[in-house]
């Protein structure tokens, strides 16, 4: 397996890391910064005698190096400073996906697009557009991330080992993202028996702000440890095929209500990328949160084709 990586910064090199130790293939990292693919591609492969992989690892800044990629993950965009919401990165990182999602299919016509930049679901489709790929072969890393977050924030909360909880979190990756309580448990215990509602509530919103509590403190970037072990999951269950179920961004067509719009569902994820959307039952409050959730990733796909408009007139 060949794994492109667009976007050598925090994310694309941790995710890198972590494929390379999880030995998913051979490792193409690719980034315009001169020297920065290929100088962490360096350091990545140096690790390897005393780390124990035999992935291959490379570095590039031309985009012709995905050639005969599997997997591309885009990670390539800038990411919030304090007080950014994940849309206000949208002028930027817009452009950048849809020249990505055109090299993608230049260089690499039959890999799957994993996106990561920010806005994520809006991102996705600006790769779908401008790649031309089916949709299965574009979808994007997030909900495993939300997950993750809410899972440890319960585990925490609990007491008990995060190996034994199970959550997702479904919606579009922003401040209107949706926690499922309804499908979160503690070894099959539903969380609501083991928690009081207002601990639960206040699990849910810092969830919802865990991205935001992270660049707050860090103050310059976004979080790259649990992004990139987000990726290596859904790369993992591409490349040995493992058909897992795990909440993705995909293209929602009808399902929970949501049309022609990205936004984060149960997903059925194997060699053939997105191989299923599970239409998952909701409670209405749930369904409609999911539904707001999504109108948010389709105002801002249509802020998108107003700002292509407009270049296109100006040009
Ligand atoms: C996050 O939630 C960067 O969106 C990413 O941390």
């Amino acid at each position: 397996m060949k794994i492109g990586v667009v976007g050598a910064g925090q994310v694309g090199a941790t995710a890198a890391l972590m494929m390379a130790q999880k030995e998913l293939g051979d490792i193409v990292l690719v980034d315009i910064v001169e020297g920065m693919p290929q100088g962490k591609s360096l350091d990545m492969a140096e690790a390897a005698p005393v780390e124990l992989y035999d992935s291959k690892l490379c570095g590039s800044n031309e985009m012709c190096a995905l050639e005969g990629a599997d997997v591309v993950v885009v990670t390539s965009g800038v990411p919030r400073k304090p007080g950014m919401t994940r849309e206000d990165l949208l002028g930027i990182n817009a452009k950048i996906a849809d020249s990505v999602g055109k090299d993608i299919a230049k260089y690499a016509p039959d890999s799957m697009i994993l996106m990561v930049a920010n806005p994520l679901d809006v991102l996705c489709q600006i790769a779908f557009e401008a790649s031309g790929f089916p949709k299965n072969r574009v979808f994007g890393q997030a909900g495993i991330l939300d997950s993750a977050r809410f899972r440890c924030f319960i585990g925490e909360e609990v007491g008990v080992s995060i190996a034994d909880i199970q959550a997702m979190v479904l919606g579009g990756h922003g401040d209107a993202m949706v926690p499922l309580i309804s499908y979160t448990t503690v070894a099959g215990i539903p969380v609501e028996q083991l928690l009081p509602k207002a601990k639960l509530d206040k699990i849910v919103q810092r969830t919802r702000d865990g991205g935001a509590e992270i660049v707050k403190l860090l103050k310059t970037g976004s979080a790259y440890y649990a992004p990139g072990a987000a990726v290596a999951q859904m790369v993992d269950a591409i490349v040995k095929d493992k058909k897992r179920i795990l909440p993705c961004s995909a293209l929602c067509e009808g399902e929970f209500g949501i049309k022609g719009t990205y936004a984060g569902v149960p997903v059925k994820l194997g060699a053939g990328g997105v191989e299923q959307i599970l239409k998952i039952k909701l409670t209405p409050e749930e369904k409609k949160a999911l539904k707001d959730s999504a109108a948010i990733v389709q105002k801002n796909v249509d802020l998108w084709h107003e700002m292509q408009a407009k270049s296109c007139c100006c040009s």
